[in-house]
């Protein structure tokens, strides 16, 4: 049995004042018992979002980790430097890393191995284009990313797979229930092969447009075992509320 898991990616949105806010809003909130919560500020809320959920059972992560472990890399932080400051979790290979920053499942593997050495819980994103979609190469392309980050990996345990259809994030646009629980199956074939993956205890997330509206009928598939949320977990209320929809 996997424990499902809701974690907010809140990309390059916030302020002091804001995050105040919004950490009021999910304090306050119901806490969602029989799912796992996390939220991945910016790295400079890292802090005060750590700060403030502690003790409140939702855990914290970074939205990227470099490959190396020190040294000379301007602007990067390294995973046990996230470590240090409490951090669980760290999202990796998010589709707007490989858009805007160039990074290859080469660079994305390396970073999974400097997290998991830090002792980190590494979120690995992988999806699709629009175009690879209707060029019947979804499942290739998936595949290799997979493939391309988890080579050569000494230990796997606790690896978590997010699905995100690049065509689905931030558009409104959501893959129906079928089409995700397919990809799922699918990624969940894949990892069956891969050295050092336990595929049946392994979660995979659905992200892309996920909103109070649609979580439900997306947590219902066999293979879902959450979501990893944008927008959505910008809006304290929405954002429990996905994450009530996963109880169970
Ligand atoms: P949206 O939920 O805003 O579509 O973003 C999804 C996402 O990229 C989460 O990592």
């Amino acid at each position: 049995m996997r424990q499902s898991l809701v974690i907010g990616n809140w990309k390059m949105h916030g302020s002091r004042a804001s995050v105040a806010s919004l950490l009021e809003g999910l304090l306050g909130a119901e806490p969602a018992s029989g799912v796992e919560v996390a939220v991945c500020p910016t790295y400079l809320h890292l802090d005060q979002v750590l700060q403030g959920c502690a003790g409140s059972g939702i855990s914290v992560g970074a939205q990227d980790c470099s490959h190396a472990q020190s040294g000379a890399y301007t602007g990067e932080v390294a995973a046990e430097m996230l470590a240090d400051i409490g951090c669980t979790w760290v999202i990796l290979g998010h589709s707007e890393r490989r858009q805007y920053h160039a990074e290859t499942d080469a660079l994305v593997g390396a970073k999974l191995s400097a997290a998991i050495e830090a002792g980190l819980k590494p979120v690995l994103c992988v999806g699709e284009t629009r175009q690879q979609r209707e060029g019947g190469e979804a499942n290739a392309v998936v595949a290799a990313q997979l493939a391309g980050a988890l080579a050569d990996q000494a230990q796997l345990d606790g690896l978590v797979i997010a699905y995100e259809p690049v065509w689905a994030i931030g558009t409104g646009l959501t893959a129906t229930p079928e089409q995700a629980q397919e990809m799922h199956a699918f990624i969940r074939g894949e990892l069956a092969q891969a050295a050092g993956v336990d595929a049946q205890k392994t979660r995979i997330l659905y992200g892309g447009s996920v909103k109070p509206g649609n979580a439900a009928e997306l947590f219902d598939c066999a293979d879902i075992d959450g979501a990893l949320v944008g927008g959505a977990a910008l809006v304290a209320e929405d954002f429990m509320s996905i994450a009530g929809a996963a109880i169970g």
